[in-house]
């Protein structure tokens, strides 16, 4: 783990970028940030068209939307290809898409539920980075940021699947730190605390649960912007590869 220098100016101009999870909460605002730095195009993907379209609105950029399941191979390489072909370069891919398991808590969680948040939060990090990786390493490199969590750094029993699918990320993103001598490719992860997005009421299936109001007592809730500006710092830092970025929160 290693800290960052805070509200770093990138270089975006020209830049193209992929972010997954786009339609709401840290992949929308980092969505809206990377076009605010001077991206010249975000492709937003997500499986929530509506969701989608609502980014779009806050996009100052060119803006591609693909409605895409991380998960199926097929979608990702269609994007993949498409993006290419629509833009003929890529810079920065944001691999942010994810879910929690929420109730009932492990180990009673349902198992198809648990397959497809390992599914979701790691497997479809790891095909989408690989084609990535692919493009990028016969273009002049790129930046690769993976979204794991704190949750994937501290045992955390009631999502247990969603701690391990996390350590994973972090864990594929370190294995990946090679390919910045080898090609200028530079895979990182980013590790957000607590922060206010949708996805804290599906922990609870819909509604916040109630083991989440004494923790959220205690702790500064972050931002999604708090997690935007992390993600722009480590694409604005050449020397940061195969390292996992933690974005704490704060005691009240
Ligand atoms: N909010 C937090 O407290 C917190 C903390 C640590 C890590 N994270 C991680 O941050 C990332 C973003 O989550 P968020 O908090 O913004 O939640 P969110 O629910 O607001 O956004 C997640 C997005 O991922 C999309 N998504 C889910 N499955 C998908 C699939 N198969 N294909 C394409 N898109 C899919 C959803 O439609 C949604 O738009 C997740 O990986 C999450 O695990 C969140």
């Amino acid at each position: 783990m290693i800290a960052l220098k805070r509200g770093s100016v990138m270089e975006m101009n020209d830049r193209v970028a992929i972010v997954t999870g786009a339609a709401s909460g840290i992949g929308r605002a980092t969505a809206r940030m990377l076009s605010s730095a001077g991206a010249h195009a975000v492709v937003l993907v997500d499986t929530d068209e509506a969701g989608l379209t609502e980014t779009a609105e806050v996009i100052n950029a060119e803006v591609l939307l693909v409605t895409c399941d991380v998960t199926s191979q097929t979608d990702l390489e269609s994007l993949y290809a498409e993006v290419a072909g629509k833009f003929g370069r890529l810079d920065v891919v944001f691999n942010n898409a994810g879910i929690v398991s929420g109730p009932p808590p492990f180990p009673d969680t349902d198992l198809a539920r648990m397959k497809l948040v390992v599914d979701i939060d790691l497997t479809s990090v790891i095909q989408s980075s690989a084609l990535a990786i692919q493009y990028m390493r016969e273009n002049g490199g790129g930046v690769i940021v993976n979204t794991a969590s704190t949750g994937g750094l501290n045992p955390y029993l009631s999502d247990a699947p969603y701690a391990a699918a996390k350590a994973g990320v972090i864990m594929f993103s370190r294995s990946c730190a090679e390919l910045h001598k080898q090609c200028g490719i530079r895979v990182n992860a980013v590790c957000p605390g607590v922060t206010e997005t949708p996805i804290l009421e599906k922990t609870g299936g819909g509604t916040r649960p109630d083991w989440l109001g004494p923790i959220m007592e205690n702790i500064k809730v972050l931002t999604p912007e708090d997690i935007g500006q992390a993600v722009l710092d480590i694409i604005a830092d050449d020397n940061i590869a195969g390292e996992f970025i933690v974005v704490q929160n704060e005691a009240r």
